[in-house]
């Protein structure tokens, strides 16, 4: 692993391609934004600190990153104008100091690649000498987009051009820059001074750091990505959404790897950041946000779609076309059909029958609803929130449980606006009113 001090990360970029007023860097991709990704490469390293450079969108970038855990080795240096990749190092110069060490550079447009495999190019530039540099490469089917690595007869690295400044023959290179470079500090620190913007986009290309290093008689060391769907830069809404695909399958992979069944990947969407015990099952089309939390041996889906704050005890099961938020759903309990759980609470063993509703919005603000352990919801039942439903409660099926209510432990609860129901008519609704699919 290589010892950079320090990574700059450059997210200062408009994203024009992208056709959104979103800051490019911002765009989400299995729950997390771009930079978001990035950052967890550039921590890979462990370096002493981080600097990401932060243009358009700049404010929106820096509050997502102020809870990051690691936040006090993140530093922000505001480029604007944003005159290139080039000058985007220029104006960290300050920031970098005299003697940076190492300094490792990532693109905050290219998500899916790992620490790993920067790691590598920090240690493959270390081992080739004080004053090398190492550019990542990767082989493309279709380099459209892309600069393109320039390499002499002898196959030693010369220059990267960029697209727009290719001629035809080195249009067709197949080998392109993908954005991320290990430099000795002290030297790429003496050649920003020296970078022009005569290019067909009137840009400062960091890109042409690298031809410097070659003219100086030092090594450049261009290593190819073992797994070109690393090498991928977003530009585009296209780009954004088959490189989620890719991060998809990775996060997918790693929850089969711990014992999760998920019996169809490609109908199946789980964020970055879900909890899943080993044991559970997880059925088709299915939705699954950031920070869930599933317990072992549960089963969720088919077309379940589990949000924010949602956490299931184990053995907990949830179904068919049901939705829940900020909602806990204890141990054994299950919501299997065509039901809303939102800001609940809902005890072990209790049963959700099908259409169940907590309404826990009155239009200005969202309340809480607690169901006890061995509840028995039944069908169709609304629980307007603020609501309590005791342990072992029971709701008749079409029950509307108004605002405020308290039902009480063991208590059977019916009709159009709720009552309780005492006596033989608790056995009557159990067997009847209160029946529900399961
Ligand atoms: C760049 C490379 C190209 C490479 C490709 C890989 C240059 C000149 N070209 O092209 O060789 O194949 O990435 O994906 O570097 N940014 C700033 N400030 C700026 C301009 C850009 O911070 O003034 C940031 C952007 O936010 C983005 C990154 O730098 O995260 C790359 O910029 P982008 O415009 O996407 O460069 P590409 O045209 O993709
Ligand atoms: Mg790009």
């Amino acid at each position: 692993m290589s010892a950079a001090r320090t990574v700059v990360i450059l997210a200062a970029g408009q994203g024009t391609r992208m056709k959104s007023a979103r800051p490019k860097v911002m765009h989400a991709l299995c729950g997390r934004p771009l930079i978001g990704w990035v950052v967890e490469q550039a921590l890979a390293l462990d370096p002493e600190r981080v600097i990401v450079v932060v243009g358009h969108g700049a404010d929106a970038v820096r509050e997502h990153l102020a809870d990051h855990p690691e936040a006090e080795r993140l530093r922000f240096v505001v480029q604007e104008p944003q005159r290139g990749t080039g000058h985007a190092l220029q104006v960290c110069a300050g920031e970098l100091g005299e003697d940076p060490g190492d300094v490792v550079v990532l693109y905050g447009d290219m998500p899916l690649l790992t620490g790993e495999t920067v790691g590598e190019l920090g240690a493959a530039r270390e081992a080739a000498g004080a004053d090398a540099m190492a550019i990542l490469t990767s082989v493309m089917d279709d380099p459209h987009g892309y600069g393109r690595i320039v390499r002499g007869s002898d196959g030693a690295f010369e220059r990267i051009v960029e697209e727009a400044d290719c001629s035809e023959e080195e249009r067709a290179f197949a080998e392109v820059n993908t954005g991320v470079y290990a430099f000795p500090g002290r030297e790429l620190l003496a050649c920003l001074p020296r970078l022009g913007d005569a290019n067909a986009q009137g840009e400062v290309y960091l890109t042409d750091v690298a031809a410097m290093f070659v003219a100086e008689g030092r090594e450049v060391l261009a290593v190819p990505v073992a797994d070109p769907d690393e090498g991928a830069g977003i530009n585009t809404l296209a780009q954004l959404a088959e490189a989620r695909w890719t991060l998809q399958v990775r996060i997918l992979e790693e929850h089969l790897a711990n014992g999760v069944a998920i019996e169809d990947p490609a109908t199946t969407y789980i964020d970055h950041g879900v909890e899943i015990g080993p044991g559970t099952r997880v059925l088709p089309c299915t939705v699954i946000r950031g920070g869930v939390r599933i317990g072992s041996n549960c089963e969720v889906g088919p077309f379940t779609h589990l949000r924010v704050g949602t956490v299931l005890e184990d053995g907990a099961e949830v179904g068919n076309f049901t939705e829940c938020k900020q909602s806990l759903v204890g141990r054994g309990a299950k919501a299997k059909h065509l039901s809303y759980l939102g800001d609940a609470r809902v005890g072990a063993g209790s049963n959700i029958g099908a259409g169940t509703i907590f309404a826990n919005y009155d239009g200005r603000a969202k309340h809480r609803t607690e169901v006890g352990e061995g509840a028995f919801i039944g069908s169709g039942t609304i629980i307007v929130a603020p609501n309590t439903i005791g342990p072992g409660a029971t709701t008749g099926a079409g029950a509307v449980v108004t605002r405020g209510t308290q039902v009480g432990p063991g208590e059977v609860w019916v009709g159009v606006p709720a009552r309780p129901l005492g006596g033989d008519g608790a056995r009557s609704i159990s067997s009847e009113d209160a029946s529900q699919s399961d």
